[in-house]
């Protein structure tokens, strides 16, 4: 499964880079596939509203409403028809695009299984009402689509009689089948955008609305093309005559000459396995999964950042019986919580400069405690030396902590930039440890866990607690979100910033204060 996801990066990596050069981080379309999606399945419905107002459903009448729509009415009734057409194009390319980069990224697993298994579901549906869409123009294209749809319908005994008789022979049709058809093609999608509501049920703060600029283009983009190359009809549906030689539409319908040509037994057999395999792969093979976090009542004041931080709603906060003076705690939902130690990151008690007995904060992974991490911290310090010391703190899902090669740079992997507390920031620099801290994490606006490196600049900017304090010199701080394929720009910046960090120390005196080595509680300023 790794070998598939690494082949299908490396297309997705090339054509993210390829598009950063024309959109800035936040505009590029990659970033943004559902919230794209959301955007044309608004303007599917704005365009289907307005063609519905002039679309007939007689059997003779569907063809010479859609005519009279793209010929004498083109300039509004026409252009609102081709950007239905677009728009569903497009829908399809965001959304297998969106599937691509969900699975090659690993965000599929785990807690994500519902959000992948409801996706699958909107995307069958979606393609069904696309192609219910062609049969409603009753052009030779919509003959062909009913002719092969049907006949692969039929296969399976599920109709009594089979279903593509109505289609290969004059008089055999009348319009109830239309009315029939246009309530599929409006109670599909429908039904769609209810199992898209599921598909976000478990995603914290959905982002279902694309940058502003970005929505604006791709409209003026489809407007352009609807213009230039207005989706167009392909002749009147005969029945007397068998389809032959007509335009596809490739997006929608390519697999249509295979299910004509290839025996049923085939096509079903494929599709069922395709099926199977697109719906076990979040559970197939199991995933190891990391320890639940584990919540310290002895430590915890009640504060909920954890609760508003964790990205997964796998804490809720819940009333304290306990004789203590706070009156809410955590309570962590071990089915949803992923460990990636961002509550972890966001207690105010997880200070690196308490003894190892009280680093003990209100909220901890078992398995990678902030003890763990602070042992981890000093033993790589003691492996650098020379003039430009950093420690690199990387996140797992970003370059690899063993990738980092450079010199005077030794690096700790984290379970996400997130679990860092500022206040290892303080520590390191402060203790002396390195002359300069490097976060390493995934790109922007594409962190794994969604918010571990929005928290974590704001938490950098004072925006978002826990802050770093104002003591830290920022000099000695860099960011580089670099995501997993950046080794070659990560290398860059360390040897760069180490050559900075190397003739800051040789200025008189040291440019960074010296924090005392006492302990400190969990105030931040
Ligand atoms: C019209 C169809 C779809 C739309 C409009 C849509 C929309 C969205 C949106 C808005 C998000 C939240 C993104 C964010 O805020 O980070 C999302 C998440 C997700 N989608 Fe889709 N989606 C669609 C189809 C699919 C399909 C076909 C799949 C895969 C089979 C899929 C898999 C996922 C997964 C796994 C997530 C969770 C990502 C996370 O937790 O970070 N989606 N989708
Ligand atoms: S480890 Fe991550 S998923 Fe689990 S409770 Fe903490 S923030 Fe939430
Ligand atoms: S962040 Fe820490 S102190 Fe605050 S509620 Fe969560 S566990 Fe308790």
């Amino acid at each position: 499964m790794d070998a598939i996801r690494g082949l299908l990066r490396f297309p997705l990596d090339r054509l993210e880079r390829l598009l950063g050069t024309v959109f800035p981080a936040h505009w590029n379309p990659l970033f943004n596939l559902g919230a794209l999606g959301f955007f044309f399945y608004w303007v599917i419905t704005v365009s289907g509203i307005y063609i519905y107002i002039f679309f007939d459903t007689g059997i003779h009448e569907a063809y010479q409403s859609i005519e009279y729509m793209t010929n004498e009415q083109w300039y509004l009734a026409g252009v609102m028809r081709s950007l239905h057409r677009y728009a569903s194009d497009a829908l399809i390319i965001c959304l297998l695009l969106h599937m691509a980069r969900e699975f090659s990224l690993g965000r599929y697993r785990g807690a994500r299984w519902f959000s992948w298994v409801t996706g699958i579901a909107a995307m069958m549906l979606i393609y069904m009402a696309g192609i219910s869409g062609y049969w409603l123009v009753w052009d030779k294209l919509a003959q062909y689509v009913a002719i092969v749809s049907t006949e692969w319908l039929d296969w399976l005994p599920i109709f009594g009689e089979p279903v593509a008789r109505n289609f290969l022979a004059p008089g055999s049709l009348d319009n109830r089948f239309f009315t029939l058809m246009i309530f599929l093609h409006i109670a599909v999608p429908l039904f769609a955008l209810a199992v898209l509501w599921m598909h976000l049920q478990r995603v914290v703060k959905p982002v279902i609305n694309p940058p502003r600029g970005l929505a604006a283009g791709s409209f003026l983009s489809m407007l352009a093309l609807s213009l230039v190359l207005p989706a167009v009809s392909q002749g009147p549906a005969d029945l007397a005559r068998v389809p032959g030689n007509v335009g596809l539409d490739w997006i929608y319908l390519p697999l249509f000459p295979l299910l004509e040509r290839l025996p049923g037994s085939v096509t079903w057999s494929a599709a069922m396995a395709v099926f199977l395999i697109l719906i076990t792969i979040p559970v197939l093979p199991p995933m190891k999964r990391s320890a639940a976090a584990v919540v310290d009542l002895g430590n915890c004041n009640g504060c909920t950042r954890c609760d508003l931080d964790c990205p997964y709603e796998a804490i809720a906060m819940v009333e304290r019986k306990d004789d203590s003076p706070f009156s809410m705690m955590p309570q962590v939902s071990a089915s949803l919580c992923v460990g990636c130690g961002i509550c972890a990151g966001s207690c105010p008690t997880s200070m690196p400069f308490r003894r190892r007995a009280d680093l003990s904060p209100g909220i901890d992974l078992p398995d990678f405690t902030m003890a763990m991490l602070r042992d981890e911290v000093e033993a790589v310090a003691k492996r650098i030396s020379g003039p430009g010391r950093l420690i690199v703190f990387s996140c797992q899902h970003g370059v690899r902590a063993s990738d980092v090669k450079h010199g005077s740079c030794a690096a700790v992997s984290l379970r996400c930039i997130g679990q860092l507390p500022p206040s290892f920031i303080d520590y390191v620099l402060s203790r002396d440890l390195a002359d300069g801290v490097l976060l390493a994490g995934c790109k922007e606006n594409d962190c794994y866990n969604r918010f571990g490196l929005r928290w974590t600049e704001d938490r950098l900017a004072g925006q978002r607690d826990p802050h770093l304090r104002a003591r830290v010199d920022r000099r000695r701080l860099k960011t580089v979100w670099c995501g997993a394929g950046g080794n070659a720009w990560l290398d860059a910046e360390l040897a760069a910033f180490s050559q900075e960090m190397a003739s800051l120390e040789s200025l008189p005196g040291k440019a960074h204060a010296q924090a005392p080595r006492v302990k400190e509680d969990a105030a931040h300023g």
